[in-house]
């Protein structure tokens, strides 16, 4: 069994030089393999709205959603640190409704922290969950939840004065407690203008390598499909490999070579004729 990384030394990877990573995952099977793995963190990312459900964006991901299914990875996964993403309309309301559903992440998941969009408009949220005692990773810059406001997926922070906006959100979602940010979608120079200025560790998507820690799709670092953004790499390429295993399965099926007898159980049941 590994050994579960801990906030604090999350924390420390601010000033030790230690790199983590983490990796979406949704499901008990795909869990047990991050769990083997050197993988640190894994998130229960409102992006299951667009792999596991086929909506377009992650608006419409409810709460439940999340906690089913990152109920499941639990399971699968007991030794690593799991985060779990608080979905669109489960805290825009009021700091109240922002405990609650960290509490009901927290409890239904069995998490070890939560996570929710937004710089200074998000940081009396943040206050509030923090100080109910559960580790907050903020995430800034391309939000997806805030996809229709910002015009589409887009990379954020491109001018002087958008990226001093940034550092502003960063700022104050440290100062609010947060243990780590996400930082997603922005150019290496503005990671790299907001890491020199925050004390907090940075995991990026999207945003360049000046980071203490690295976030990545399961679906797109595996290869699901042939479409992935520009900043995902694909360690694997397991689309190909199964529509490939579906049609051979296909084909031994509907030629009569699948089932043979090492497939079958081949018991004689005295008296049948
Ligand atoms: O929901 C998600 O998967 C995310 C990614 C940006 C990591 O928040």
């Amino acid at each position: 069994m590994k050994k579960k990384i801990t906030v604090p030394e999350i924390r420390e990877t601010k000033t030790n030089g230690r790199k983590i990573c983490l990796v979406t995952c949704y499901d008990y099977t795909s869990a047990t393999l991050v769990e083997k793995s050197d993988v640190e963190m894994i998130l229960i990312g409102d992006s299951l709205g667009m792999t596991m459900l086929g909506f377009d964006g992650t608006i419409g991901v409810q709460p439940e959603d999340t906690i089913r299914l990152g109920a499941a990875v639990r399971r699968g996964a007991p030794t690593t640190f799991i985060i779990g993403d608080m979905p669109f309309g489960s805290y825009n309301v009021s700091d109240e409704q922002a405990v609650q559903t960290a509490n009901r992440l927290m409890m239904g998941i069995g998490c070890d922290a939560i996570k929710l969009e937004g710089g200074r408009r998000s940081a009396s949220r943040v206050k509030a969950i923090v100080d109910a005692g559960i580790p907050v990773c903020g995430h800034i810059g391309l939000t997806p939840q805030s996809s229709s406001a910002m015009g589409g997926f887009k990379v954020q922070g491109k001018s002087i004065e958008a990226a001093k906006e940034l550092l502003e959100d960063a700022k104050a979602i440290e100062a609010a407690g947060a243990f780590m940010l996400m930082i997603e979608g922005v150019p290496v120079d503005v990671t790299q203008y907001i890491r020199k200025n925050i004390n907090i560790p940075i995991i990026g998507i999207g945003a360049g390598p000046d980071c203490e820690a690295q976030a990545i799709i399961f679906q797109d670092m595996l290869g699901y499909t042939d479409w992935v953004p520009k900043f995902a790499k694909k360690y694997a390429n397991v689309g190909p490999i199964m529509l490939d295993a579906f049609n051979a399965y296909h084909q031994e099926v509907t030629s009569g070579q699948f089932p043979t007898p090492e497939y079958s159980y081949n018991t004689k049941v005295e008296g049948l004729e």
